[in-house]
């Protein structure tokens, strides 16, 4: 696991969507995993810029969303398809039959769930997910306890989770849905490449947790442990609580000293 501090959120944000962009140039018909919520809107902002002014081209990107709330239409203006379509995909050049997004309004949850995880199979796996971590730990809405191998699924959501997400919902805690679709802890963990982003001093207990802990379903985002391609990158604050800080900023600094070695 490679742990990436960064000054701040802009600068995480940054880091992040050059991390993306040259996945997309190396690759031009990627097919990657997308995150909602607060962390990751700087980095879809940058990406966005990155098309505008640089030329990123999505034409062949594909892209699987992590979760949908089950309940809510992709119309409902907190739900993941709607958040999508507002921060990222109207404003680039991605063909619309490439967007995949959990449904929330589905009549048949299950099957919709397995139908998901063919399809991302049917192209061959997610090349590069993106993630962002809940303040209880939870990737995607893999809250505590959510099996390690967990597909796509539907998942009551925690009441922390509940509590955090409120802050989008008009009438607070009445509104936000109680259960998810959301892909499982295996689902992610089989992804190619990973690509955490977390910010804010709200996160450090999760971010020490997970990097520095043992891995446990009680915080599920421990499980990329497992993984053989993971990359973190923080700002200063959801860094605050890790005990190895001195060696991933060496590591970060004094990368070219061991270059010569690798044959890249
Ligand atoms: C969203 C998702 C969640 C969020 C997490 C952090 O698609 O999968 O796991 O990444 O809840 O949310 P924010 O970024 O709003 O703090």
């Amino acid at each position: 696991m490679e742990v990436i501090i960064t000054r701040d959120y802009n600068e995480m944000s940054l880091k992040a969507a050059a991390i993306i962009a040259e996945q997309i140039k190396k690759k031009p018909d990627t097919v990657l995993g997308l995150a909602t919520g607060s962390t990751p809107i700087g980095t879809y902002k940058e990406l966005i810029r990155l098309h505008k002014e640089e030329g990123l081209d999505f034409s062949k990107v594909t892209t699987f969303n992590l979760d949908e709330y089950l309940g809510l239409s992709s119309l409902h203006k907190e739900s993941y398809n709607y958040f999508m379509w507002k921060n990222l995909f109207k404003h680039i050049n991605i063909n619309h039959e490439n967007v995949y997004i959990p449904k929330g309004d589905v009549q048949d949850a299950e099957d919709f769930c397995h139908w998901y995880e063919e399809k991302i199979k049917e192209f061959g796996g997610i090349d590069l997910q993106l993630l962002g971590i809940g303040s209880d730990g939870h990737i995607a809405f893999n809250e505590p306890g959510s099996s390690l191998m967990s597909r796509t699924r539907v998942k009551t959501l925690d009441e922390q989770t509940i509590r955090d997400n409120s802050r989008f919902f008009r009438k607070e805690e009445e509104e936000v849905p109680r259960f998810a679709i959301t892909m499982g802890v295996g689902t992610i963990l089989e992804a190619k490449k990973i690509l955490l982003i977390a910010n804010g001093v709200n996160k450090a207990d999760a971010c020490a947790k997970f990097i520095e802990g043992p891995v446990t379903s009680q915080i599920t985002a421990s499980a990329l442990q497992l993984h053989q391609h993971v990359t973190v990158v923080l700002d200063e604050e959801a860094a605050s609580k890790l005990k190895r800080i001195g060696y991933y900023n060496w590591v970060r600094d004094n990368k070219h000293l061991v270059q010569k070695y690798l044959g890249r």
